[in-house]
């Protein structure tokens, strides 16, 4: 059994998609062990919730210095003791103790190398992909290192860029033609030893 913890920061529409893989048994062999946010307000704490999984707020708001939440959030997810952890929509940037520590992955809404690394994050990839005007973009699935965005890419998935896409449709469409197929997949391939 592959236990995990899934860390999120918004809406959590790839929580969701993982939640649905494993009722469907696109995933198998895996247990969400918890679900943790940084934004107390994520309606992605709503949606573990509802699942019937631990949901915690572990928020940089709640301490004076940055150390002192790497720390919290460190033992809190030692104590989880987690084989895997998920970022899924996560903005926060994981301590290196963690990933010193844990096997941890990334869903980015773009295809690395494009689009990623600093400042890529949310609707702003999708808005410098419409800038730079990308007949194709996509997302990727890679393992989290201590750089950013830059660990080894585990899974890629192409979305054609449409005529008149702005940068909500084109997330939205990146979202679910991509990101919620990939995240689930590469789960599933960690928890039946194929990566
Ligand atoms: C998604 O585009 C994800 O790739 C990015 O944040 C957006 C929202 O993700 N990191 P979610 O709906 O909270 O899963």
């Amino acid at each position: 059994m592959l236990n995990i913890v899934v860390m999120v920061s918004g809406g959590g529409t790839n929580l969701a998609a993982i939640i649905k893989a494993i009722e469907e048994k696109e995933i198998q062999n895996t247990n969400i062990l918890a679900v943790i946010s940084n934004n107390e307000g994520a309606y992605a704490l709503e949606r573990a919730k509802n699942a019937g999984i631990m949901a915690l707020c572990i928020s940089p708001k709640d301490f004076e210095f940055r150390e002192m939440y790497n720390e919290a959030l460190t033992n809190k997810i030692k104590e989880l003791s987690p084989d895997l952890i998920v970022l899924a929509g996560c903005m926060v940037k994981i301590p290196e103790s963690l990933v010193n520590s844990f096997k941890i992955i990334n869903i980015h809404p773009a295809l690395i190398p494009s689009f990623s690394g600093v400042g890529f994050y949310g609707l702003r990839v999708h808005e410098a992909a419409l800038e730079r005007g990308v007949k194709v973009t996509g997302a990727t699935v890679h393992f989290v290192d201590n750089g950013v965005d830059t660990g080894p890419i585990i899974l890629q998935k192409a979305v054609e860029v449409k005529e008149g896409d702005t940068p909500e449709i084109l997330q939205r469409r990146v979202m679910e033609e991509a990101e919620w197929i990939i995240l689930p997949k590469a789960i599933n391939m960690i928890a039946n030893g194929e990566i």
